[in-house]
């Protein structure tokens, strides 16, 4: 699995796909990485984070990764240093939300949080601008009624880690128009991305059918059928995954996998999703993965 660089920033005009700066907001896991794809596509990027630690944090993370692709030679170090400084932490640092061809929302997982980001950036962007979010579970179109902007509005669904990862699920909303769709698709494209277009169901594509998956091993934990390592091996070596379902919940984190089956279950009605108790306890105990440095396994 290799990172790939984007395509050479070139293309003009006056849509989303054009090199014209983004916002991005929320620095946690999802979000640090998305900005940092659209500054090595050569957009500036608005990141906006709240918490003054999330977005250090979130800072060094990007450094991190932009360095381990300059050491591979996916891009150059130059490339590296000027991504980094392609992205500005407040609007007084020469981006302005007016400027913004797209915004993309990558904030926890909250109906309330995700409403309150909506609402300030339907307010700031000019209207002709993409709102996108990076929900892995909310509805899109629940989320574009909170705007009034429901055409341009759509999901833009990366996957972890987002440097990495080559999909990006592009999630049509009911009132998601042909044309953000095509500019969104084109973005994801100049990103290096390959873009997948799917309906706004529960868990759209890639989590209605990887969460059961990683419920069921939970379940298989949970009764002793195997230990943590069996239980992975027997995926990673069978099945060719590049991680078994343990510790890719662990990357994922174990209360947002608990949230997405929350969803699915509610949302598609049937008791095959029900979320694993397992997980409940985990998320009690404040075990979530890597993030808290505790999931199935341990992580320094
Ligand atoms: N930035 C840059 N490079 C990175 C990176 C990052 N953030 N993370 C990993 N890499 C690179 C490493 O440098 C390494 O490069 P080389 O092979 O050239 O040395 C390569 O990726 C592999 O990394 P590791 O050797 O550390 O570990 P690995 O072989 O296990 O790979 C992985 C890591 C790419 C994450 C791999 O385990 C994998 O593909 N796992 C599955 C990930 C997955 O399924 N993601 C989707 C989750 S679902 C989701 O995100 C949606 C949702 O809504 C829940």
């Amino acid at each position: 699995m290799s990172a790939q660089a984007a395509p050479a920033a070139s293309d003009s005009g006056s849509s989303a796909t054009a090199v014209r700066p983004v916002v991005v907001v929320g620095a946690g896991t999802m979000g640090n990485g998305i900005a940092q794809v659209f500054a090595m596509s050569g957009r500036p990027v608005l990141l906006i984070e709240p918490s003054e630690a999330a977005l250090k944090k979130g800072l060094t993370s990007i450094e991190k990764s932009l360095g381990k692709l300059a050491e591979k030679g996916v891009i150059t170090a130059q490339a590296s240093h000027e991504a980094l400084h392609r992205i500005a932490t407040c609007e007084g640092d020469g981006i302005r939300f007016a400027d913004c061809a797209i915004a993309v929302e990558a904030v926890p997982e909250k109906i309330e949080i995700k409403r309150s980001v909506h609402q300030m950036l339907d307010q700031k962007l000019l209207p002709d601008a993409i709102l996108a979010t990076n929900t892995s579970s909310i509805s899109v179109t629940e989320l574009a009624a909170i705007t009034k902007r429901p055409t341009r509005f759509i999901g833009m669904h990366f996957m972890n880690p987002v440097p990495v990862m080559q999909l990006v699920e592009v999630v049509r909303g009911l009132e998601t128009s042909d044309e953000t769709v095509a500019e969104t698709v084109a973005l994801a494209k100049a990103l290096g991305k390959t873009p997948v277009v799917v309906a706004d169901r529960p868990g759209f594509v890639s989590n209605r059918v990887l969460l059961p998956m990683i419920n069921e091993a939970a379940f298989a934990l949970m009764e002793g059928v195997a230990d943590r390592e069996a239980i992975d091996t027997v995926m990673k070596l069978g099945m060719n995954h590049p991680l078994g379902p343990l510790a890719l919940a662990d990357l994922i984190g174990v209360d947002v996998c608990l949230d997405i089956l929350e969803v699915l279950h509610k949302g598609l009605g049937e008791d095959k999703y029900r979320p694993c108790p397992l997980l409940r306890t985990m998320v009690a105990a404040g075990r979530l993965g890597r993030k808290t440095g505790r999931g199935f396994y341990e992580y320094r």
